[in-house]
Order: C-alpha cells, then structure tokens, then sequence
C-alpha cells in the first residue's frame, strides 16, 4: 500500500525511528555543503512533489523545495486560489489528476479531512504539511534538534506550554512512539482532544500549570496562541496570558533547550530573551526540517 505521511500515529516506531536515523545520517553527510548540493545517492532522481497550500507558509514551503533538490528531485508549488480547486473542482478529482503528473504531494488543508480525502483518492503518497489537527513534519524537525542536543529522546521529559493546537496533537501521537514523557499545561477551554490525548497514553499527562510543566524538563516547547483559521484573537490572549515562555519561567528548566516551530509573536506566546536566548535552539530547528523531511521523502519513495 502506498507510504502517506498523514499522521505520526500510521507509523510504526520501527519505520518513525528509521526515518529519523535517516534524517540525522543526511543531515552529517552534507556539512558544510551548499545548500543545493545534490546528495550522492539522490534517492529522488526522476521524481517530481506537488506541493498545495490552503494556508500561508515559510518554513514548510522553502524546506519541502530545497529538500526535493537535495535529493535529486524536483517540485511544483501552487496555493488552492491558484488551482481550479479554489473555484469547487473537488478534492478527489484534483487528486486523481495529480496523481498523474507527480511522484509526491504535500498538502497544507484548513481541514484534516480534505487531507484523507486527497489520500483515498491519490495514487501516489501524500503527506501532511499541517492542518487544523496535526503537524507531523515538525515534530520530525523538533525531535531530530532535541538529540542532536541532549541524545536520544527516548526517557526525555518534554514541556508543552500553551494551546492544546495541531502541533501539541503531534507532540502527543509522538510519545508513545518515540518513548518520551510530555507534560501539557494548558488553559481548560484550549485542551487537546480527547481522542489525541488517548492516543497519547500513559505518556502523556495534563499538568496544573506552566511551572509544574516544565520543572526538571528537557525540552520545553510552546507555539503561538492564535494559529491559522482561529477567530477568537481577544479570548486567547486573556486565556493563554499565564502562560508565556519568558525568562522567569526558564529558570524552572535550567537544562532545557527551548523549541518553537515558528512564526512566533514575540511579547505573546514567548519572550525575546528566551527566543534569542541561550536555551533556544529554534533556528537549527527550523534547518531541520529539511533534514527530517528529506527522509519523510526517502520513506514515502520507498528509499528507506
Ligand atoms: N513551522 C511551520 O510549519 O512554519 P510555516 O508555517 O512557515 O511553514
Ligand atoms: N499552530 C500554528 C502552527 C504554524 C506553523 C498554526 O496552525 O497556525
């Protein structure tokens, strides 16, 4: 059957560490290379990824591109306005029309289901590039930064601060997966769901607060209050405003490194002195996700 890349939870750990092996390996071979330099092997030699976009994007657009280069490949970016699936032509049907032109397709949805929908109707893999629900790429990207600072994550204690959003569901699919402890502190009404939180396990727990959270953590990680598609802007910012990642906070987690898969707003969701601080590792997290998505391909492709 064919390799999507829909959800962290699909996989199995055994395929979930080999492509993050893959991504370490990848990353080591290429040090110091340009960045369009072409990998000796080129896994993606003769093959094309269409990448569609509901949503803005910096580090998903510009990381899936270089990635596909750096494996030999090549891609076509197009944003939903753009294609006749802006003007009602149907999910399936752009799907099955894709999947007779390229090798891959990424999607960025405003909904989860449109990004099954394409799935069942594709002939080639499909892969998340973050909907309402998940964002698997990044938690790739997250945890390949967290052992290239502290070594393996598994038995690694990670701090979620903030919305129970996309990324946080991808934090929890990823636990009993990759074997570490995550603690949410999170304000009641923004909650992850229950059937993430499920999937989750005895790995994951709801914590009282953001100093409970991050105590003794490894990692502590947070993501804006207000993601793509949300509307209620004033509510957030009163519900979320204990729980800004500033300086004071770090000094519970003085071991930690700090994660934030970007774009941050800063003086909300984080401080500037943690952001551009000692503990912060999130620009080689940003580099990474080329790194992680370049073996999400290799997998998908059936190279690894
Ligand atoms: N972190 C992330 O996915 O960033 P973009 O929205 O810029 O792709
Ligand atoms: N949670 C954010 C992540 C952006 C990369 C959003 O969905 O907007």
């Amino acid at each position: 059957s064919l390799r999507h890349f829909i959800d962290l939870w699909r996989l199995t750990p055994a395929d979930l560490r080999a492509i993050l092996d893959e991504a370490h390996r990848r990353k080591a071979a290429r040090q110091g290379r340009p960045k369009g330099f072409v990998d000796n092997d080129a896994p993606a030699r003769d093959r094309v990824l269409a990448m569609v976009f509901e949503k803005n994007s910096t580090r998903t657009r510009f990381s899936f591109d270089a990635a596909m280069r750096q494996l030999g490949g090549a891609s076509i970016i197009a944003t939903a306005a753009d294609m006749q699936l802006g003007r009602g032509e149907t999910i399936e049907d752009t799907a099955r029309v894709l999947s007779r032109m390229v090798d891959a397709v990424m999607i960025r949805a405003n909904r989860h289901d449109d990004v099954e929908r394409f799935a069942a109707a594709s002939s080639v893999p499909v892969i998340n590039g973050l909907t309402d629900k998940s964002h698997p790429c990044q938690i790739l990207a997250d945890l390949l930064t967290v052992e290239e600072r502290k070594g393996p994550v598994e038995g690694k204690t990670i701090a979620w601060i903030g919305d129970g959003n996309n990324v946080c569901a991808s934090f929890i699919h990823a636990a009993p997966l990759f074997g570490f402890d995550l603690r949410i502190a999170c304000p009641g009404a923004y909650h992850p769901d229950l059937y993430d939180l499920a999937r989750g396990a005895d790995r994951v727990s709801l914590v009282d607060g953001p100093t409970e959270a991050v105590r003794g953590a490894d990692v502590v990680v947070t993501d804006t209050w207000v993601s793509m598609g949300d509307t209620d802007y004033e509510a957030r910012l009163e519900a979320f405003e204990a729980y800004a990642v500033d300086e004071r906070l770090m000094e519970n987690a003085p071991d930690a490194v700090f994660l934030h898969c970007l774009p941050a707003h800063r003086g909300e969701e984080v401080s500037d002195a943690v952001l551009d601080g000692p503990q912060s590792a999130v620009w080689d997290e940003a580099e990474n996700r080329i790194h992680a998505q370049k073996a999400v391909l290799a997998w998908c492709f059936g190279a690894l």
